[in-house]
């Protein structure tokens, strides 16, 4: 018997468990009412009894043993599974990182607001919701100007005073000059609104950069200068351009201008209508009735301004045909520009 016990207690002493359901299985096969430590206890019955002492002393030693033993292999299981999860750091997020990508109209703005950045141009911005005043009348767009129907642009409120979404972002520039005097020399991006039907080539909102630059002597040679550095910056070197007499309340003289199709080199596509050209913009030399009506005294001054359309310079550089894209928000779209950053 106690050649028994003193094995069994060996063999307890020696116990090893890497999970819970180990463990439990141990305690089933040693401490259980069947399992071996028990049986030991049943067999205490043929003890002599001279000896029932001694050995029952032994017994009881061997179930505390086995009984700390198994306590102590499961607060070690406990104790290793909670250093794991200390290990894990729940505040850190799932890798890898599913990345955005800039949206196409933003790429092609950034680039264009570091190309005028360069020749000394800083970012003015305003509301988009404006008055007839900022939109128009300071423009001096007559009264009777198509644009001033509401076919041509949404009006929140009519009367008593014009409430309206801005057509251009030149409203930015009459804000601009009413508070400030010349040197001016800003570009305008922004959000403007139309009322178009929505098709490929028309959309209901759109976005644009307008620039003026206001100072003494600012002639129209400068205008042309500053136009085909923008051109062949964002173009390419090779890229030509063209102006074309235009007219514009605001500007006189006014001018649209084309650049040589960058799709197929000026050969003639049918994006350009096998002109070779295309518009890109309109400009011209700031009219001095806008200049006087924002307080500048248009006979120190002179100033020229220009005004483009974001979607259609992203048109021309990435080749997106349909406008409709741009506001879709198509991740199969957007993520065409990914490598673009
Ligand atoms: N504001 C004009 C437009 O929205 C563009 C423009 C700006 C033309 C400045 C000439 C000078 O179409």
């Amino acid at each position: 018997m106690i050649t028994k016990i003193n094995a069994l207690k060996e063999e307890i002493n020696a116990l090893r468990a890497t999970t819970t359901e180990e463990v439990e299985q141990l305690r089933i096969k040693y401490l259980s009412k069947k399992g071996l430590v028990s049986s030991l206890f049943n067999d205490f019955r043929n003890v002599p009894v001279e000896q029932k002492r001694e050995i029952g002393q032994l017994l009881n030693d061997l179930k505390n043993i086995a009984t700390d033993k198994i306590n102590s292999l499961k607060e070690g299981l406990a104790g290793q599974a909670d250093a794991k999860a200390a290990e894990i750091d729940l505040t850190r997020t799932e890798t890898p990182l599913p990345l955005g990508s800039r949206h196409p109209i933003s790429l092609v703005k950034n680039e264009m607001i570091d190309i005028f950045s360069r020749m000394g141009f800083t970012i003015a911005e305003g509301p988009e919701i404006e008055d007839d005043w900022h939109v128009f009348s300071s423009l001096n767009f007559a009264a009777d100007h198509p644009a001033r129907d509401m076919q041509d642009t949404f009006f929140i409120m009519r009367n008593p005073a014009d409430v309206l979404l801005r057509t251009h972002t030149s409203s930015v520039q009459t804000r601009v000059m009413e508070k400030t005097q010349p040197p001016i020399r800003i570009i305008c991006p922004g959000r403007v609104y139309r009322n178009e039907a929505i098709s490929a080539r028309a959309h209901c909102f759109f976005h644009q950069v307008e620039g003026l630059y206001i100072d003494k002597n600012v002639s129209f040679a400068d205008l042309k200068q500053a136009l085909l550095y923008f051109a062949r910056q964002m173009f390419g070197p090779e890229t030509k351009i063209r102006l074309r007499p235009s007219y514009f309340p605001f500007t006189e003289p006014s001018a649209e201008m084309d650049i040589s199709c960058n799709l197929c080199g000026g050969k003639g596509c049918s994006f350009c209508k096998n002109t070779g050209w295309v518009e890109i913009l309109g400009c011209g030399m700031v009219d001095p009735n806008v200049l006087e009506a924002c307080g500048i005294d248009s006979k120190e001054y002179t100033g020229y301004a220009f005004g483009m359309g974001i979607e259609r310079i992203t048109n021309l550089k990435y080749s997106v045909k349909d406008l409709r894209m741009f506001s879709e928000n198509d991740v199969r779209f957007l993520h065409l520009f990914d490598a673009a950053h």
